[in-house]
């Protein structure tokens, strides 16, 4: 189990807020230095993902001048093109991870309502979330996203309207293997494992008969759940496989 390491004196807000994040995640609060190889710290005012093998902690920070330039030139965006924006702006990104696909595609001006289901990762993104939304230069994009802590296969979650869209990126079995998977997908992988449930989420998603799905697979994996897409849309090692609901 991950904990929340707090190694040095907080002042009351700071206690209270991680406090608050420790219950809305489940996540304990621990005063030595766990011995698992993952855990949240409180780091420059904020929450972080430290591991005792990588060096760089892990935060969400939509303020990065990387994410911030690719949301002022959008050069062909290959979500954009496979979410087809023009056409669509209510969006479920039903596999949130660090929300920088969401946060892209709310800049570009879509309605994004993101689902995270680990304890870790959503407490990383709904921090990120909080700070980002008190920046007044993102604040408009930061209107546009919707945090939700579950899983469109939650039994017990109301699901909001539904989009035009839903968008899956799960961490699919084989992405251990690729040699381009970059250092921090290989640390989020070992914190949240594989999402061996994709086919039945990819399902969930069909089951609710909007008009598009997209899936989010490196550029020579099959189909998800061997099913062929209506098309694909595809970059240098990634490719979105679109699947369309004509009814
Ligand atoms: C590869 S990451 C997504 C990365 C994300 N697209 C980004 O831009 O940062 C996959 C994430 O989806 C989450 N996930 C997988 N299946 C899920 C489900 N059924 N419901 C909610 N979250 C899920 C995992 O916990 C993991 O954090």
């Amino acid at each position: 189990m991950i904990h929340f390491y707090i190694d040095k004196s907080l002042d009351l807000i700071e206690s209270r807020y991680i406090e608050y994040v420790s219950h809305k995640f489940g996540i304990p609060i621990s005063y030595q230095q766990p011995e698992t190889s993952f855990f949240l710290v409180w780091e420059d005012q904020r929450v972080a993902l430290q591991s005792s093998q990588y060096k760089k902690p892990i935060v969400v920070n939509f303020e990065s001048d990387q994410l911030l330039y690719r949301t002022k030139h959008n050069q062909g965006e290959l979500i954009v093109k496979a979410i087809n924006l023009k056409k669509y702006n209510q969006i479920w990104d039903a596999t949130a991870g660090l929300g920088k696909d969401s946060f892209l595609l709310a800049s570009f001006g879509a309605e994004v309502t993101l689902f995270e289901r680990n304890p870790i990762i959503a407490a990383l993104l709904w921090d990120g979330i909080q700070r980002a939304r008190n920046n007044k230069s993102i604040v408009d994009i930061m209107q546009r996203i919707h945090f939700i802590y579950g899983s469109i296969l939650d039994d017990d979650l109301t699901l909001p309207k539904l989009p035009e869209v839903i968008y899956l990126d799960p961490m699919f079995p084989e992405r251990r293997k690729s040699a381009q998977v970059k250092k921090e997908m290989t640390f989020l992988q070992k914190v949240v494992g594989e999402d061996s449930d994709y086919g039945t989420l990819f399902a969930r998603a069909r089951a609710l008969n909007i008009p598009r799905i997209v899936v989010k697979r490196s550029k020579l994996a099959p189909a998800i759940d061997n099913i062929s897409a209506n098309f694909s849309v595809k970059g240098q090692s990634t490719r979105f496989d679109i699947y369309l609901n004509h009814h």
